[in-house]
């Protein structure tokens, strides 16, 4: 035995992200390239956002809030605003992405320089979770990436405002006990982890499944009287039932994230005052319905499909029931959907 095979190396920790993604797509075409690199730099603007959430209690000026409002009217968190000028950065001069929406952007973000170039549009939450950043609990970063139809400044919005079923791309970042990146490519769900001494992202499962039941159900029970009775009625009757626990943790990526390993349901319904709820469909609810629906789940408004779902403007929101499709299936049966 030489030494190369004593080592105790796997050789799945040689499988790279961008390797990965080059062996996803099967050519080594001008295309694929292009999704590689772009997977590489949504994974770099990772590393960068995972190393400042990790040392943020260090940092004068790292917590807090900015003192500013967003456009959904939302309180801006230091930590927002780093995470959204990372992903800017890591992808000016890339050659590979000509505008960019966020929620923190009330308007899409032009890099003239890869317009030319750039046939691909992202679309970001740079801090998903804000309240956990000051506590230090775990957040995310939710990304798609969408075919570019107009290359020019002034194109607006029409370009984005088109259904899930466009995206080329979706997946999140979870800055958790360790970080991780979950994509899809519309060919399964993969799962990577940051090796932090290497820093890469190295392949921890491949095509993952969410199983067809679990027995989480993860929603903000605080809102109880908001909804519509047949909600609370669902929420009634899983109280009634033994073998649910209730989980969760102010950040959807990280519950999604237990949802799609473990199974189980997650819900933001829309409340009386608010009928379309809280989260935001280009770039929360649709790339996350991609991949739980690639992996097997379900994601529906509670009337529609999310991948259906064509919104009116970047930042329209939509009710979220997302999971495991018996979960899912059961609170629609309460909903009459
Ligand atoms: P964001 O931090 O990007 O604004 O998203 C917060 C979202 C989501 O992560 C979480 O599930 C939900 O808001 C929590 O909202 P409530 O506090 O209303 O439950
Ligand atoms: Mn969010
Ligand atoms: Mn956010």
């Amino acid at each position: 035995m030489d030494d190369f095979s004593k080592a105790t190396t796997t050789a799945r920790e040689f499988i790279t992200l961008s390797r990965h993604v080059l062996n996803q797509e099967g050519t080594f075409s001008a295309d694929a390239y292009d999704l590689s690199a772009l997977l590489g730099r949504i994974a770099l603007a990772g590393k960068m956002i995972s190393r400042h959430l990790s040392r943020a209690g260090l940092i004068a000026g790292a917590l807090g809030v900015t003192g500013e409002v967003n456009v959904q009217g939302e309180t801006v968190q230091k930590m927002d605003q780093f995470a959204n000028q990372v992903f800017i950065r890591a992808f000016e001069q890339s050659g590979l992405v000509c505008r960019l929406a966020s929620e923190e952007m009330e308007e899409p973000y032009y890099i003239p320089e890869n317009c030319p170039i750039g046939r691909y549009m992202l679309l970001f939450d740079p801090i998903d979770g804000s309240s956990n950043i000051d506590v230090n609990l775990a957040v995310g970063s939710i990304f798609a990436v969408r075919q570019q139809s107009t290359a020019t400044e002034h194109a607006g919005t029409a370009d984005f405002l088109r259904s899930g079923h466009e995206q080329v791309a979706a997946g999140y970042l979870l800055y958790g006990s360790s970080t991780m990146l979950v994509y899809t490519l519309g060919k399964g769900v993969h799962a990577f982890t940051l090796d932090p001494s290497l820093g890469e992202f190295i392949l921890s499962q491949e095509s993952v499944m969410i199983p067809p039941h679990g027995s989480t159900y993860s929603i903000n029970e605080g809102n109880f009287w908001q909804w519509e009775e047949p909600m609370r009625q669902y929420v009634r009757h899983i109280h009634s039932q033994p073998g649910y626990s209730s989980r969760y943790s102010g950040a959807l990526v990280a519950d999604i994230h237990r949802i799609l390993f473990q199974g189980g349901v997650f819900l933001y319904p829309g409340t009386m005052k608010h009928p379309d709820g809280k989260l935001r469909l280009l770039y929360e609810s649709a790339p996350l319905a991609m991949l739980i629906t690639q992996a097997g789940g379900r994601a529906t408004t509670g009337t529609q499909e999310i991948l259906d779902v064509v919104p009116e403007a970047l930042h329209a929101r939509t009710p979220l029931i997302i999971g495991s499709s018996e979960d899912v299936a059961l609170v629609e049966s309460f909903l009459g959907s």
